[in-house]
């Protein structure tokens, strides 16, 4: 059978995705803060959903300076999440299941607690000193170039015993890794190795496209006013500080070693870039780089039909026929799609999970998402996050994305014991928890459940081809394979979609769930159909 017809049948392609924060997920001990065993614990309500794999946000050790992208050490497990033993029973009983089990790696840099920095800071003879980038500042003590961090400042900070700068994309307790080092290179095959070893499926990988940063320290370009806006707002295009060609010989070389474990593990990359010319590039000659690529032109549109539908059509075009796209409308950074993309409608919020799950692509959620869980407004003075404290936007704060599962509305909210203060507030738990929805067959639970189980069980949904269909402006309409047609209302008014024959097989309304469609299909705003052509 060749490469192409094996992973074309992958679990990965198939299923669905779930991404977990683990200290939000579920609390076993009482500490507040959610852990290993409390996913485990919870693992039951993933299998009834219908997922296929997690992913972690970091368990490894780190003193939380970025909450936990800031590692301390690549090979162990962070003691207020557990132990190793409680990892490996998690990936036992995940799989007990049907669940693989994902962690994030964090190649950009560590903390500079780890290790290797402490030792690099002993001087520039030090054993792992070029495992860092360093530089000498310029004659007038200015940084040695125009490099920022993106959580704020110059990404340069003076080591004073030394003289010389070392690089810090982000935070300055994070200092980047030195990719030009064959040591560095070595030291993660070996990380690869002892996760694989140990039952994880694969990685998502933290800032895939920054990794390697110009030999040369060339300056970054000034954004001009053809750039995205979210690039005009940092000031620079990160041409040289990041996003160098260079990526491409690390990935393939982590592809090689993902492949060959048996079975073949994983590689998901954060690659954040916001044009498709520059994504496409992270599947390599298809199958040599990434397996799959975070969108994040996508993450960032509006829920607008024009919009979203340009870029889904750009990727069918674009991206290499063996290779596969994946989306998400909600993570640890960029927040909830119930409340970025739905604005707190939870109608609109069920057309964008319809959106997710239809498309031809690996669909990842967030954890809440299934319940169109909105983030949580909290006071940025007071954010544990520190990039609204380092940037001076308030609007920077992660905290309202991050915090605890509503289980329930009991106290605790089922995350953890009564009475305990969790580590991030809870949000409103009566106007939205797991279990008031799982005893509601209307809830936009069941809903995702449906639409998961229905993706599993039309192979359209799953493998078939995306072709946009005819349809008025605010509404998106495409066909799947030779059987289905998904319809999403994503404008404020009605609309009639023409030309459709079938059944509605699933539709946010659930009143309409089986309803024929002869002709035309009229639309409230914000409804969604999925209709079984047949
Ligand atoms: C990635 C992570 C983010 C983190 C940053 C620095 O963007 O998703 O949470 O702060 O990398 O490690
Ligand atoms: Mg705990």
């Amino acid at each position: 059978m060749s490469e192409g017809r094996s992973l074309s049948t992958s679990w990965w392609r198939d299923g669905v995705l779930y991404q977990i924060y683990p200290r939000s997920f579920g609390d076993s001990d009482g500490d507040g803060i959610g852990d290993l065993r409390g996913i485990t614990a919870r693992l039951d309500h993933l299998e009834w959903l219908g997922i296929d794999g997690i992913w972690l946000n970091p368990t490894m050790p780190s003193p939380n300076d970025d909450w936990g992208y800031d590692v301390a050490d690549f090979v162990g497990v962070h003691p207020e999440l557990g132990t190793l033993e409680d990892l490996d029973e998690l990936i036992a009983e995940a799989g007990r299941r049907g669940i693989r089990v994902l962690l994030d790696l964090v190649p950009n840099h560590t903390s500079d607690r780890h290790a290797w920095f402490q030792d690099a800071l002993g001087g520039r003879d030090a054993r792992h000193r070029d495992f860092y980038v360093w530089a000498d500042p310029k004659p007038d003590g200015s940084p040695p170039n125009n490099w920022q961090s993106s959580f704020g400042g110059t990404a340069w900070t003076l080591d004073e015993p030394s003289g010389q700068c070392y690089l810090h994309n982000f935070l300055p307790t994070q200092p980047d890794l030195n990719w030009w080092s064959e040591d560095v290179r070595e030291a993660f095959d070996e990380i690869l190795r002892f996760w694989f070893a140990r039952g994880v499926a694969g990685f998502r990988i933290d800032v895939t496209h920054g990794i390697v940063n110009d030999r040369e320290l060339r300056d970054d370009p000034v954004a001009t006013a053809e750039d995205h806006p979210l690039i005009q707002a940092r000031g620079h295009q990160q041409k040289f500080s990041m996003n160098r060609p260079e990526v491409h010989d690390v990935l393939r070389r982590w592809r090689v070693l993902a492949d060959a474990a048996d079975p073949k593990r994983i590689l998901v990359g954060e690659t954040y870039v916001l044009e498709l010319d520059q994504l496409i590039p992270f599947y390599g000659a298809g199958e040599d780089e990434l397996n799959l690529a975070f969108n994040f032109l996508f993450v960032h549109a509006e829920l607008d039909a024009a919009a979203m539908r340009a870029i889904v059509e750009a990727m069918e075009e674009l991206l290499p026929a063996v290779s596969w796209p994946v989306y998400t409308g909600s993570n640890h950074d960029a927040g909830r799609l119930a409340s970025r993309w739905a604005g707190g409608d939870p109608e609109r919020a069920r057309v964008a999970l319809m959106m997710l799950l239809t498309l031809r692509g690996t669909p990842f959620l967030y954890y809440g998402d299934e319940i169109g869980l909105p983030d949580v407004p909290l006071d940025p003075a007071t954010a544990l996050d520190p990039v609204p404290h380092r940037t001076g936007q308030p609007e920077r704060n992660r905290d309202p994305c991050r915090t605890p599962m509503p289980w329930s509305a009991e106290p605790g909210a089922g995350f953890t014991e009564p009475g305990v203060e969790p580590w991030l507030p809870f949000g409103d738990i009566a106007a939205h928890n797991v279990a008031a929805q799982r005893d509601d067959a209307g809830s936009t639970l069941h809903f995702t459940r449906d639409l998961i189980a229905l993706r599993r069980a039309a192979p359209d949904l799953r493998s078939g081809s995306y072709e946009t269909l005819p349809a008025p402006a605010g509404v998106w309409a495409y066909r799947r394979g030779d059987g289905h047609a998904v319809v999403l209302n994503l404008s404020a008014g009605e609309a009639t979609v023409d030309g459709l024959e079938g059944t509605v097989a699933l539709a946010t309304d659930r009143a309409r769930d089986g309803e024929a469609v002869a002709g035309a299909l009229t639309l409230a705003p914000s409804q969604g159909f999925v209709v079984d052509l047949a």
